[in-house]
């Protein structure tokens, strides 16, 4: 069963957190990107490869449609709402046109409700594969012509079944500077190991567990009185500035990944 906006749907089992199964999935491939290519021929001048770059990129004046965006979530959706926030306020540049959850009772599905944000709810228990209802929710994500999927806490494996449509167009935020702690429980990995800065990042999603292209860190200072709790709060407040911004900027046109390096113009 698929459903929008359905209230009646029970609780998913709740056995699910599977963000530390390793994935099957291939890797995203490396970037030969044609469109920077020439880049590389202005030599010793930062500035002048940085122009031509720019001048590859569409930007965000080109386009006649809004840009749309899909959050992923299936918990509290703190992040989701700093999202839609600064949507409304006008500073993301995006809508938040569609939020995608397999916790039909979670509060981002309350929060998106609340907002009047479509929804697309479904069981995963319903569905004999991963695959099975990935394909539901790329046909949702297609009808909702959605440029970017982003994930906030969504705590299900996603396959190339999702990956490999959306290669480039889908980011995730993870508590922790990465390469450092992916995984679960990123703040307590920090803490058990006595890190004294930890923070969050913005990546590209892959085949891997949180080992896609960088597009973005932020910092936060540990101190050894800290406690996972008390670090992974601190990092959240810092998330919910970073993700909006991070949208914002593919909103605008302004990020290319090459290879695993990736631009922000
Ligand atoms: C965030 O800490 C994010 O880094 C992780 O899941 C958490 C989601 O929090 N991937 P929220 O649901 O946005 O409040």
């Amino acid at each position: 069963m698929s459903k929008h906006e359905n209230n009646n749907i029970p609780e998913q089992d709740g056995k699910l957190n599977e963000e530390n199964e390793p994935l099957t999935m291939p890797a995203l491939p490396a970037v030969a990107d044609s469109d920077v290519g020439d880049a590389t021929d202005v030599e010793g001048d930062p500035a002048a490869q940085l122009l031509e770059l720019e001048q590859t990129l569409p930007q965000g004046d080109d386009r006649n449609a809004p840009y749309r965006v899909a959050v992923f979530a299936s918990g509290s959706g703190s992040n989701f709402q700093a999202l839609l926030d600064s949507s409304k306020a006008g500073k993301l540049g995006a809508e938040v046109a569609l939020l995608v959850s397999d916790k039909p009772q979670c509060k981002a599905v309350e929060r998106a409700r609340a907002a009047g944000v479509p929804v697309f709810v479904f069981t995963p228990a319903e569905y004999e594969s991963r695959e099975a209802y990935e394909v539901i929710i790329l046909e949702e994500l297609k009808a909702a012509k959605i440029d970017l999927i982003v994930l906030a806490g969504y705590m299900r494996l996603i396959t190339s079944t999702l990956v490999e449509p959306y290669m480039g167009k889908m980011i995730n935020i993870h508590p922790s500077l990465l390469p450092s702690f992916p995984g679960k429980d990123a703040a307590g990995q920090a803490i058990a190991h006595g890190v004294r800065v930890s923070g969050a990042t913005v990546h590209f999603v892959d085949g891997g567990m949180d080992t896609g292209p960088i597009i973005a860190q932020r910092a936060v200072e540990v101190t050894p009185e800290d406690s996972a709790t008390e670090l992974q709060l601190r990092i959240q407040d810092q998330e919910r500035l970073l993700y909006p911004e991070v949208v914002s900027w593919f909103a605008a046109g302004r990020v290319k990944l090459d290879g695993r390096k990736v631009w922000v113009f």
